[in-house]
């Protein structure tokens, strides 16, 4: 099934948001495969934004990102990177359409609460930088049958 790679970025940490997130993408029946609460590295950080490179935007990109502690995270499920990106909403928080978590607790791009990958191809690259394969779990849950058709 497709996963795909979440961060609660340090501004989310902060106020307390974790849970929110967390609760938010279990309700919609997706199911977590890893997560580890880690201070990034500026390496790291480097190499996950490298597509940003040069943007205007990038240097204070990296700074937020190593800025204080994060949630990364693996969801799974049917098109889980559409449902994720879907759940957190346009990477605008005022764009963002109303009930998505952007939306709901952010105003500002730089502040935007989460990352989500943005294929299955980029999912899968992210997972593999941010975690080590056994810290990916497979798990049967209980009620699996009852939300993936
Ligand atoms: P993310 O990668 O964090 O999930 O966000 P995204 O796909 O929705 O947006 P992306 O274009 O990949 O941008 C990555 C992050 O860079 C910051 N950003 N700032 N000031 C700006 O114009 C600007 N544009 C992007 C945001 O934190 C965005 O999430
Ligand atoms: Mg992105």
């Amino acid at each position: 099934m497709e996963k795909t790679f979440v961060i609660v970025k340090p501004d989310g940490v902060q106020r307390g948001l974790i849970g929110e997130i967390i609760a938010r993408l279990e309700r919609r029946g997706l199911k977590m495969s890893a997560a580890k609460f880690m201070q990034v590295s500026q390496e790291l950080a480097e190499t996950h934004y490298g597509i940003h490179k040069g943007k205007p935007f990038y240097e204070g990109l990296i700074k937020y990102i190593t800025s204080a502690p994060v949630m990364a995270m693996v969801w799974e499920g049917p098109n889980a990177v559409a449902a994720v990106r879907q759940t957190m909403g346009a990477t605008r928080p005022t764009e963002a359409a109303p009930g998505s978590v952007r939306h709901d607790f952010g105003l500002e791009v730089g502040r935007n609460i989460t990352h989500a990958s943005d294929s299955p191809e980029n999912g899968e690259l992210e997972i593999k930088l941010w975690f080590k394969p056994e810290e990916l779990v497979e798990w049967g849950r209980a009620n699996d049958e009852w939300i993936f058709e």
